[in-house]
């Protein structure tokens, strides 16, 4: 009887605070994740920190959703009930509210921003002067255009992206999930009258602690102290990826450095941007406009250049990471300077970079060129060497009937170049360059480095209807404005690197592939045809990169190119599909074709790709294409140098995490928490007083219960 009680009695008690929840709320603390969320992260720069984080537990808060600006009172100083969690329509996500709450952090656990499937009107949570601090212009060259003192190329820019917050902001997309967290603060947590709601009240707890602090000079030396214990775990990373690069006649890949009468004309473009929010950005005027169009101008030159090569080689290059400090665009220009490239600056002829080149208001393109590069000093050879270049771009434009419904046009001589790769080129020698964009002074971009600068930005629009096949056929406005601008291109680059006059007017650029092209990167990436332009072994890839929203964010440095960014392979084999030639090599020598008296992989890269999924005999299976297209490295040159607080190359890392997750749960009232927590805690106690009790008088109580020691079993 008396062990019957023992065992009785011990659970009575421990079940009891059991008993005890379950006839309260508490019991409905169940936690609900919140799917499809985004989180901002954690970036560091030679001096700051930038983004977002929690508390390494998270930080929970009860819900408030924001109806106006005004409506934060509440929550930042008369709610009884902080730290708050707020909930805010995007148009609400401006600086001055985000400032507000930045003040007040102690009383806010958190952000989450539901971004509706329509863009707003304008948004840029990006800085007004882009890169001003790693571009050309400084004290000591152009003062007075340097940090946008003439223009402002960015004035939407309410440098939000810039800003550090010491609390997790997180987006959430529009959708039913979205609605039943609304739901759920209206059921619970609505403020009516002014009087504060009853308990239990719904909360949300957002993970994102991010292990990297201060500067990436502070996070650089934890990584290498942790190198050497024994659980290494790294805390943060560079930023970075790998160039795309080609020309039409190929380089020996193992000749490095000045190449003597060689003299290159260089066709430049962007391939990345940023957002807000760590893996959304789209960038479809930011940097897409300008890719697809030099990837076009490219594929026109094909054929011309095999029938007439020009006199000079041209090389198309594509820079990764350059919304970071121009990661690239600079790494290109350290190691031409450094002997570690096919040519080095003495090489480059002139350079055409394609800016912002999709939002054409009315009929002009602007050249922009660098007032300082060429008022340096009259007598100058280089100077002379400019001025021919401009002149030339606009004269042949109008001189060669293209038949575009546009004209060339120069900004005004006192203007500063726009944020571009050329800057990095000029830095470091007197290039002649020329940026094209659509722009004369202030970007024509609303939505720059923000996730609204999507596929509706470009207006790229479809009949209803239409199947994602159709879609990728389907000739937009868009695309056929893009193909204007890629003949032009084209053409200039041709006359420029001094090709064949009469040769000019067969160049075209294809709009069907323009139109492709725009399909896959704004729409849908994995269509048909880029599959077939991809190795088989990648062809999962695809549905990784476009994922609706895509992600065109550099992201973190990988050391091999096998590793390189979805984007940055794709515009590789594109880049290869479009100015290579398909061979019949079997995939065997397409792996080793050195083995081959003509082939050789210093010359060319030999990709093999899927070609177009057979559909009974007819349609070609998958081949190896030659092209003199190559991935170069774009890590910041300052992470070579270990110069980590580096002024004049790029120190953007990103920090790294453990998980990121978000949820929703409804909490009881601290008083409530607390009683619980105290019932508990005596319950504990005399749990433990009574086993002691018992188990010291054990042998009284049990002695007679007590088998002999010697019993068998
Ligand atoms: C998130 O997804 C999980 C599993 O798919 C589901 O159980 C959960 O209810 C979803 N969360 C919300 C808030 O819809
Ligand atoms: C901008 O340039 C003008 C003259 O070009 C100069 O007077 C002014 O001080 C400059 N402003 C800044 C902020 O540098
Ligand atoms: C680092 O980033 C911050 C925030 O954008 C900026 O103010 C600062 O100038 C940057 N530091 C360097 C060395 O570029
Ligand atoms: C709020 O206050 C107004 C006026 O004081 C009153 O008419 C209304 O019934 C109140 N609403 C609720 C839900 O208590
Ligand atoms: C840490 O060690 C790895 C190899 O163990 C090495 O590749 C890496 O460069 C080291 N990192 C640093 C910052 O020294
Ligand atoms: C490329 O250059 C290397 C080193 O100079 C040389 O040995 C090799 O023969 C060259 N290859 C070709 C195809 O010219
Ligand atoms: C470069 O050109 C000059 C004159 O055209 C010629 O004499 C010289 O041999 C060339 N050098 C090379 C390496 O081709
Ligand atoms: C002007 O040109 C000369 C010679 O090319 C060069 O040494 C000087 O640095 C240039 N000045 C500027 C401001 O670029
Ligand atoms: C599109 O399809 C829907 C249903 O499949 C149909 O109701 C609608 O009329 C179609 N619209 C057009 C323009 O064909
Ligand atoms: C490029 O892709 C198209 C379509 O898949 C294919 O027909 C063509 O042969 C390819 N060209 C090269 C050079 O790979
Ligand atoms: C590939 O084509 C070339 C001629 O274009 C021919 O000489 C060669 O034998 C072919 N190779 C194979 C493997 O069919
Ligand atoms: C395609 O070929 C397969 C076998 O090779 C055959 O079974 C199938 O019916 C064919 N389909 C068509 C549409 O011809």
């Amino acid at each position: 009887f008396i062990s019957d009680c023992y065992f009785h009695c011990i659970s009575l008690l421990t079940l009891a605070p059991v008993y005890y929840v379950n006839s309260n709320s508490v019991a409905q603390k169940i936690y609900v994740e919140v799917n499809n969320t985004v989180p901002c992260v954690r970036l560091l720069n030679a001096t700051h920190q930038i983004g977002c984080q929690s508390s390494i537990s998270g930080d929970t808060g009860v819900i408030h959703v924001l109806e106006s600006e005004a409506d934060l009172e509440w929550p930042l100083t008369k709610g009884p009930n902080p730290p708050y969690m707020i909930l805010l329509e995007s148009h609400l996500f401006t600086r001055s509210i985000m400032m507000k709450i930045k003040k007040e952090s102690s009383r806010i656990a958190g952000v989450t921003v539901v971004v509706p499937n329509t863009s707003p009107s304008e948004f840029s949570p990006h800085t007004t002067c882009p890169n001003e601090n790693t571009g050309v212009y400084s004290d000591t060259y152009g003062p007075h255009l340097a940090h946008c003192n003439t223009t402002v190329w960015n004035p939407l820019g309410n440098g939000l992206s810039y800003e550090e917050f010491d609390f997790p902001v997180f987006s959430l997309k529009e959708d039913k999930q979205a609605e039943a967290i609304k739901q759920c603060y209206y059921d619970h947590n609505r403020v009516v009258n002014g009087s504060a709601p009853q308990y239990p009240l719904c909360a949300m707890q957002l993970f994102s602690h991010m292990f990297a602090v201060t500067d990436t000079a502070t996070c650089m030396r934890r990584n290498d102290v942790i190198n050497f214990s024994i659980n290494p775990e790294m805390v943060c990373d560079p930023l970075g990826d790998f160039n795309v690069w080609g020309s039409i006649r190929p380089y020996n890949r193992s000749q490095l450095g000045h190449r003597d009468n060689e003299s290159v004309v260089m066709a430049a473009a962007r391939l990345d941007s940023r957002a807000f929010f760590w893996d959304v950005s789209t960038g479809a005027e930011g940097s897409i406009s300008g890719f697809v169009t030099l990837l076009a101008a490219a594929h026109a030159l094909r054929d011309v250049t095999q029938v007439a090569p020009p006199t000079h080689n041209i090389l198309f290059a594509f820079f990764q990471g350059e919304a970071f400090d121009y990661i690239g665009s600079s790494r290109m220009v350290y190691d031409m300077q450094n002997g570690k490239f096919v040519i080095d600056l003495d090489n480059v002829h002139s350079l055409l970079e394609i800016g912002q080149v999709g939002l054409r208001n009315g009929s002009d393109l602007f050249l922009h060129s660098d007032p300082v590069s060429r008022m340096n000093d009259t007598v100058n050879d280089q100077v002379r060497e400019h001025e021919r270049y401009r002149c030339s771009l606009i004269h042949r434009h109008h001189s060669s009937a293209t038949g575009a419904n546009f004209s060339l046009v120069e900004p005004g001589v006192s203007q500063p170049l726009p944020p571009s790769s050329l800057q990095r080129f000029l830095r470091a020698q007197n290039i002649p360059g020329i940026v094209l964009a659509d722009h004369r002074a202030a970007f024509n971009n609303k939505y720059y480095e923000s996730y609204y600068d999507n596929a509706d930005n470009l207006n790229l629009r479809y009949p209803p209807n239409m199947t994602a096949e159709e879609q990728l056929e389907f000739l937009t406005d868009t695309a056929m404005a893009l193909t204007e601008v890629a003949t032009v291109v084209a053409r200039a680059l041709y006359k420029q690197a001094g090709g064949d006059g009469t040769q000019v007017d067969n160049i075209k650029a294809d709009s069907k592939t323009v139109t492709q092209m725009l399909f896959g990167f704004l729409v849908q990436a994995n269509n048909s045809w880029f599959q077939a332009l991809i190795p088989p072994e990648l062809k999962d890839m695809l549905s990784l990169l476009l994922l609706i929203p895509p992600d065109f964010y550099v992201g973190v440095a990988s050391s091999s190119p096998a590793k390189a960014k979805p984007l940055t392979r794709l515009v590789q084999f594109l880049l290869a599909n479009l100015t290579g030639t398909a061979t019949n090599l079997t995939q065997d020598q397409c792996q080793k074709p050195d083995d081959l008296p003509d082939e050789s992989v210093q010359m060319y890269s030999y990709l093999w790709v899927q070609g177009t999924v057979p559909h009974n005999g007819t349609e070609k299976g998958p081949f190896c294409v030659r092209a003199s297209v190559r991935l170069s490295q774009a890590l910041s040159p300052a992470f070579d140098l270990g110069e980590y607080a580096s002024r004049n190359y790029s120190t953007w890392t990103e920090s790294r995490w453990k998980f990121i997750k978000a949820r929703i749960f409804l909490v009881a009232s601290r008083d409530l928490e607390m009683l619980t927590l105290g019932v508990g805690v005596a319950v504990l106690f005399s749990s433990l007083l009574v086993t002691y009790f018992i188990s010291t008088k054990a042998d009284v109580l049990f002695s007679s219960a007590r088998e002999p020691a010697s019993a068998a079993y």
